[in-house]
């Protein structure tokens, strides 16, 4: 039998497996059992990227929104009628929280008759069978796979199954998704549910999807890797009119939702994971009506995704003002201020930036100034023991970044003499061999006495039995010499994809460069070393 504990961890970003956890200690506390459920569980056995979390807990979802939210989720939205919660966990995990329900047809086009229910039953009232699966969370069956179904069949056989006769008519949406997934996951429908399916457009099932239905469904299109294959699948099925009656392919901008998930790709092998889909929105409407936009805005049920729709313009023109302006007067100050702004405004503006200056800055950011990190003398450093060790590392090695970007060190010679200054003194002498008696004692005293000078003479680099101890047995890495390596090209509508890729495959998260401090550091500390700087001239002068 397959592990799936075992896949699941393997499977998880360690931000969805923090995410999980969190999950699990709320509904623990709350006393209720916790299944992993739906696209999630698909996505493990299928080896495709697992996007976000579906969860589902027998009892009432919306009791968990304080715990959750004091552990740092944000709401999206809280459903009273289905007991759901949506949410984004730390990290930006996205998430959903159901009440295990059973669900009751008995006329198209009218709500269900909802009922807090088991897991099994849940099950029941899905979609497909590869996503009417659940793993159990709970201690005592955690890991067991419940699949009623036979998902795991399907999904072997690579098809799209409805569970029975009448899912197209229970609820239309499920016409839209079975379009949605055949053109993510390019499987097909299986026979009979490829003949409902045809039944169900000839019979016009869709004029009784619920409106709730079409939010939840303009929302999902948000989320799609390949959004506009999916909108033109939507298009020729007749779905997108349903969406929206004025929406088509021709409202949406493609070259610039081409460019966003180029740049997005780019920004993803430097370590950044901008969240892209309220820009996905924004491009898939560029040229829709104000009153469509909004409609569609008050149709989607997760708020943040909205807010951040909105914001996209406003944003985006206050971090162009700022690239303009004093505050990015050199490249040092335009570094820090690009490292403390949000990935997605950086992303959303490397896209749409009018001015040729901005672009330019952003294209920077992601390339030439990346590079000039491999000009830290990292060797030196360590043998001048400014090591991560050190507490002033971080500061000091951020300073000559700083003071490189800004071309204030121009050589290797002048960033040793600005260095050498701030090396921390030689570690201290080993404690001298315990005393001896008689004739070793003297010994002993002799070799204690003479330790000290020598290890002063050798600068740690004699051969002598003390001076071992003052060279580290194992000098760590600096964080700055594995960080060079990231060194990929990111950049707006002029960007070079070709360069940007080679070296940006190893590239480490670029988050977590020896720079990543430089955005709290006030303008101030790049004026010091400058000062420092003037001061050895001054006494090279004398
Ligand atoms: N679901 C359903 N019928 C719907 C909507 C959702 O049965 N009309 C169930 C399915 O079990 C689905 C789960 O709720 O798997 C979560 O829905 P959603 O997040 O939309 O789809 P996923 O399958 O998770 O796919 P993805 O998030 O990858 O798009």
């Amino acid at each position: 039998m397959a592990d799936y504990i075992y896949t699941l961890e393997t499977r998880l970003s360690p931000d969805q497996q923090k995410a999980v956890s969190l999950v699990l200690e709320a509904a623990k506390a709350a006393g209720m059992n916790l299944y992993l459920t739906g696209g999630a569980i698909r996505d493990i056995i299928t080896g495709f990227p697992i996007r976000d979390l579906d969860f589902t807990v027998q009892g009432n979802a919306l009791k968990l929104q304080k715990d959750l939210e004091k552990a740092g989720a944000v709401v999206g939205d809280a459903d009273d009628e289905t007991r759901t919660l949506l949410l984004t966990l730390p990290g930006g995990v996205r998430a959903e929280i159901a009440m295990a329900r059973s669900e009751r047809y008995d006329k198209p086009g009218k709500p269900p008759q909802m009922a807090p229910a088991t897991i099994i039953e849940d099950l029941r009232r899905r979609d497909f069978t590869v996503n009417a699966m659940a793993l159990s969370m709970n201690e005592g069956s955690r890991g067991l796979l419940m699949d009623p179904f036979n998902g795991v069949a399907d999904i072997e056989a690579k098809v799209i199954r409805v569970l029975h006769n009448y899912a197209f008519l229970e609820d239309p949406s499920r016409m839209i998704r079975a379009t949605r997934f055949t053109t993510r996951f390019h499987w097909p429908l299986e026979e009979r549910t490829q003949s409902r399916y045809e039944s169900g457009k000839e019979n016009n099932y869709i004029e009784y999807i619920r409106s709730s239905s079409i939010g939840y469904e303009i929302e999902q299109l948000a989320y799609e890797d390949d959004a506009l294959g999916v909108l033109k699948a939507y298009e020729k099925e007749g779905w997108l009119k349903v969406l929206n009656p004025r929406w088509s392919t021709a409202k949406v901008d493609t070259a610039g939702l081409g460019a966003l998930m180029k740049t997005r790709q780019q920004m993803n092998e430097l370590g950044y994971t901008p969240e892209v889909a309220p820009a996905v929105l924004h491009f898939l409407t560029e040229r829709l009506g104000d009153k469509d936009i909004s409609d569609l805005r008050r149709a989607i049920p997760r708020k943040d995704l909205v807010e951040g729709w909105k914001d996209l313009d406003a944003n985006a023109h206050s971090l162009a003002k700022r690239l303009m302006g004093k505050e990015a007067a050199t490249p040092s100050r335009t570094w820090q201020l690009l490292s403390a702004a949000r990935p997605e405004m950086i992303l959303f503006l490397a896209i749409t930036a009018r001015q040729q200056a901005v672009s330019q800055k952003i294209k920077n950011f992601f390339t030439k100034w990346r590079q000039v990190q491999q000009k830290i003398p990292l060797p030196e450093m360590t043998e001048l023991h400014i090591t991560p060790q050190f507490p002033a590392y971080p500061k000091i090695a951020n300073d000559v970044f700083m003071l490189l970007l800004d071309g204030k060190l121009r050589s290797r010679t002048e960033t040793l003499k600005y260095l050498k200054p701030l090396a921390p003194p030689p570690p201290p002498p080993p404690p001298p061999p315990p005393a001896k008696r008689g004739r070793g004692a003297k010994a002993a005293a002799a070799v204690a006495a003479a330790a000290p000078a020598e290890t002063g003479k050798a600068g740690g680099k004699g051969k002598g039995k003390g001076k071992a101890a003052a060279v580290p047995a194992a000098v760590p890495v600096p964080v700055a010499e594995k960080s060079v390596a990231a060194k990929g090209a990111v950049a707006g509508k002029a960007a070079a994809p070709a360069k940007a890729a080679a070296p940006a495959k190893a590239a480490p998260p670029a988050k977590a460069v020896v720079v990543s401090k430089a955005a709290k550091a006030p303008a101030k500390k790049a004026s010091k070393p400058a000062k420092a700087g003037k001061a050895q001239a001054g006494k090279k002068k004398k």
